[in-house]
């Protein structure tokens, strides 16, 4: 029976020119302190096409026989004892399907047989483990090539070139599992939204966060979570998460879980006491329109940045409504002084990784255009910090995004993490009930 990692690297192989091989390169382990290791995570393209968790793996494949060679560490009972089970030899070939396996020390003496006759190489090495080797093996191939065969000499190209084009369109199965880390992560929202009130303190707030996503069954959070209250919204990777929650402030979380290596990527901000006032309303619903806004346009053919313009132009609209903008309309669109207030974009794709990889554009350098199966976020945001003494004192010291993970469907799409409450009514709701 074929498995889904088995149907991806033919699908992958496919795509690839004649007789080229690819080779993706694992994590190793990252150490902490002297010899405590973090806890260890796979890179994303080697899962995608592996399903292979042990650190230190490579991958090779052909293109022309399909073959999957895995070179792994070997098993090791000592080692086994202290840190854990391991596949091995055996285990890679009977229990993840590869068609040939090897203990990591033969890699470079097998390689360099395999690409003997390969015109293009293809390699996914994220952090670069075998860069410097990598033209000492194309090199050898050239002086081991003999003089009356065809030469062929291996032009080297990113593997991401084909692969992270496949990762933007997600399979059934992926979308579940992101629907699973949503549904987590919606969950650890409720938690915190319902139990934020003044005095307690930002890292309380994260650690219930973590503690409702396990309970969901995630293996980790997918970005160090950002709880940020009043004016710590302003950074917008704050990570600190160390101060107290004061009365009459906003609450900025963005956090999202992760679950079998797909994420969730979600921000609520709300008043740390519950209760909006005026100014945190009015600036709160500006963001909100923007978001809708840009999700009612999400529907296949739409291009990626008309979601990013239609934020910004509700935002400035609002900014100069409220008076924070001079001007008209088109003068500001023009002039982009919304920049100010609104500094980052407003998107990115989700999936193995929080901002996910491949293409925002086609291969004539255009925006591309929503196809089913891709899933971004949607995060407009405003802010305004304690020191813009320009602005009546009333609107500084507030970091508003709002933050929604979206799935494109045949016909539209669908706002996976709309259960959040998100509405001022929905969240004054929750928290005066809490
Ligand atoms: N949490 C990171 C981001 O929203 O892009
Ligand atoms: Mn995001
Ligand atoms: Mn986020």
């Amino acid at each position: 029976m074929t498995n889904i990692y088995q149907q991806r690297r033919k699908t992958l192989l496919a795509q690839l020119p004649k007789d080229s091989i690819a080779i993706i390169v694992g994590y190793q382990q990252k150490v902490r302190s002297k010899n405590i290791k973090y806890h260890f995570r796979q890179d994303n393209d080697f899962y995608y096409l592996t399903g292979f968790n042990e650190p230190e793996a490579i991958a090779v494949l052909e293109q022309s026989s399909g073959r999957y060679h895995l070179f792994c560490r070997p098993k090791d009972p000592a080692q086994e004892v202290s840190f854990g089970a391991r596949a091995g030899v055996e285990g890679a070939i009977s229990i993840h399907g590869a068609d040939k396996a090897y203990p990591l020390v033969e890699f470079e003496e097998v390689l360099l047989t395999l690409i003997a006759n390969c015109p293009n190489l293809y390699i996914s090495d994220e952090l670069g483990r075998f860069s410097s080797q990598l033209l000492c093996w194309t090199n050898q191939q050239r002086l081991t090539c003999s003089f009356d065969t065809p030469k062929c000499f291996t032009s080297v190209h990113p593997l991401a070139e084909i692969l992270h084009p496949m990762r933007v369109i997600k399979q059934d199965e992926e979308i579940a599992l992101i629907r699973s880390a949503v549904n987590a992560s919606i969950a650890g929202h409720v938690a915190v939204m319902s139990n934020c009130q003044p005095n307690t303190n930002e890292r309380q707030l994260a650690s219930l966060f973590n503690y409702t996503v396990a309970q969901y069954g995630c293996d980790d959070v997918a970005y160090p979570n950002i709880v940020a209250g009043g004016n710590n919204a302003i950074c917008l990777h704050y990570e600190e998460n160390c101060c107290d929650l004061n009365d009459g402030e906003m609450l900025l979380i963005d956090a999202g879980g992760e679950y079998q290596h797909y994420a969730a990527d979600i921000t609520r901000t709300y008043p740390v006491n519950g209760q909006f006032n005026q100014q945190q309303k009015t600036i709160y619903n500006i963001v909100l329109a923007a978001l809708d806004a840009a999700i009612a346009k999400v529907k296949p053919g739409t291009p990626w940045n008309h979601l990013y313009e239609t934020c910004m132009r509700v935002m400035a609209e609002g900014l100069l409504e409220v008076g924070l903008l001079d001007g008209n309309i088109e003068e500001i669109m023009q002039n982009e002084s919304y920049k100010r207030f609104t500094v980052h974009k407003t998107g990115h794709w989700l999936g193995m990784d929080v901002h996910d990889v491949g293409p925002y554009h086609d291969v004539q350098g255009k925006w591309r255009t929503l196809e089913p199966g891709m899933v971004f976020t949607i995060e407009p945001g405003i802010y305004i910090p304690a020191d813009a003494e320009d602005v009546p004192k009333a609107f500084r010291g507030m970091g508003i995004r709002i933050e929604d993970d979206i799935l494109v469907t045949d016909d539209g799409h669908e706002n996976l993490s709309a259960q959040v409450p998100r509405t001022v009514n929905e969240i004054e709701a929750l928290m005066s009930s809490s």
